[in-house]
């Protein structure tokens, strides 16, 4: 008990485990794939900066290089706005020159700038180191963020003349991050919002386990009882037969009181019959049921039975026929299975029949033995021969009315026979009769005496 419901917990907390593990390793992956294509695109935007503050560069130098320090302010400034005009993701451009004490801005897009002495220190790094820096900066008003590109410009004498800064606004490439980042987590969402179904689907299912298990449990429980009750109520049973015989064995008995006690004896007749029925289903549906295999005479099964049934068949006027052949393969079966398969198939025949003859006979096929019997009874519709062998069926018809039973005997039977390696066939014409076709292997008959289990 306490171990079901520790493994209950479990699965529980398996399946909550499992509600908050997907989604999140789905958020994480999604939160990191993102961040990947975003440090990506600022580096490669980043290059492109740089690559585009040098050719600009070239441009301004070869100015400065050629022209008058006033003339080269205007020509430098023209060249600023016509790059800028050219390729607006460059947010601001502006070329300083070193003055003595600090820079000195000579053109810039900011023309509030031109003239201005320029303190960044990227201006003063790239004019130290004589090399390219480059810095992610925020500014402007939206908190955009900007690649700011110091460039030094070689002059004539292989020394640093001026500093071209480039200010490239990440705007656009951040913007579409964004997009992505919000469509992605709209995906995203609708995915968590699936699997959380899913999941709490598979928790109904876990449900639906554990109902199962008690129903096996009940089940089993059932089958328990059934095989339990059955055989306590055999034994006080046998014991009721036993004195009933002992009473009705009695010289001076009156006549009603004979009657009486042969009344009670039919009906005890009958409750052993039900519960060894009850019983059989109940061990072949635990699979209890034991099979010892060995060869069988049928002859030698069946002809004692005849005589065990001839009164009856003769009381109700009907004539019981069975005549063996002196050479009959012997079946490899369970002596006892097959007394009860002939025993049911033979009461059935003459319980089911009102005039005529029942017939037993053999046939011999490769590997197998048929053995027939047959009726000339009520026979069955083939409606009625269609559920012949469930459990608990029975023809009611008019003719079956006042015929007791429990329904149980074929479908015992027929597992038996399955079990045997055999088969069981039945043909049925209502009105005239019918006959059940029973096969068992024949016992090999060189080692005719080694006998097998099966369970
Ligand atoms: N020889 C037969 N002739 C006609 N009907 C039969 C015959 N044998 C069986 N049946 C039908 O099959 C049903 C099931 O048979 P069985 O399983 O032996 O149960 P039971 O004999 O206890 O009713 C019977 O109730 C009867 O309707
Ligand atoms: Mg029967």
């Amino acid at each position: 008990m306490t171990l079901k419901f520790n493994q209950q917990r479990l699965e529980v907390a398996y399946s909550i485990f499992l509600v908050i593990l997907i989604p999140a390793v789905i958020v994480a992956g999604t939160v990191w794939l993102t961040s990947q294509i975003k440090s990506d695109f600022d580096l490669e935007l980043r290059r492109k900066a740089n690559l585009a503050n040098e050719v600009f560069g070239i441009s301004a130098t070869n100015i400065m290089n050629a022209n008058s320090p006033s003339q080269a302010a205007i020509l430098l400034q023209q060249l600023v706005d016509q790059a800028r005009s050219q390729a607006p993701e460059i947010d601001q451009l502006s070329i300083v020159s070193s003055s003595g004490t600090g820079f000195r801005t000579l053109a810039s897009s900011d023309t509030a700038k031109v003239g201005q002495t320029d303190t960044t220190i990227q201006t003063q790094l790239a004019w130290s180191k004589g090399q390219s820096i480059a810095s992610l900066i925020a500014s402007g008003e939206g908190n955009d963020r900007e690649w700011l590109v110091a460039t030094p410009l070689i002059g004539s004498g292989g020394q640093p003349s001026a500093i071209s800064i480039m200010r490239v606004s990440l705007h656009s490439s951040d913007e579409l991050i964004g997009t992505t980042l919000r469509n992605s987590f709209i995906g995203l969402s609708i995915m968590v919002i699936i699997i959380i179904l899913l999941l709490l689907n598979h928790f109904r299912f876990v449900q639906y386990a554990e109902l199962f298990r008690a129903q096996k449990d009940l089940n089993q429980m059932k089958d328990d009882f059934i095989s339990i009750a059955t055989h306590e109520l055999k034994a006080p049973m046998s014991v009721i037969k036993g004195y009933l015989s002992m009473v009705l064995e009695e010289d001076d008995l009156s006549k009603t009181a004979r009657e009486m006690t042969t009344i009670a004896q039919d009906q005890t007749n009958r409750l052993t019959r039900l519960v060894t029925d009850l019983l059989d289903v109940s061990r072949l549906e635990q699979g209890k049921t034991k099979y010892h295999l060995s060869p069988v005479n049928l002859a030698a099964t069946i002809g004692p039975m005849i005589n065990t049934y001839e009164a009856k068949a003769k009381s109700k006027g009907l004539a019981l026929v069975y005549q063996p052949p002196a050479e009959l393969a012997s079946v490899m079966a369970d002596p006892d299975r097959v007394s009860e398969i002939f025993t049911n198939l033979i009461d059935n025949a003459i319980k089911y029949s009102r005039t005529g003859t029942v017939t037993i006979s053999h046939a011999t096929a490769p590997g197998v033995l048929a053995t027939t019997v047959k009726d000339t009874g009520i026979g069955l519709t083939p409606d009625e021969v269609s559920h012949l062998f469930a459990r608990f069926y029975r023809a009611k018809n008019l003719d079956t009315r006042d015929i007791e039973g429990t329904g149980l005997g074929l479908w015992i039977i027929k597992q038996y026979i399955e079990k045997m390696g055999g088969t069981i066939a039945v043909e049925s014409e209502k009105g005239v009769g019918s006959q059940f076709i029973v096969t068992l292997p024949v016992a090999p008959t060189l080692n005719a005496s080694s006998a097998q289990s099966l369970t």
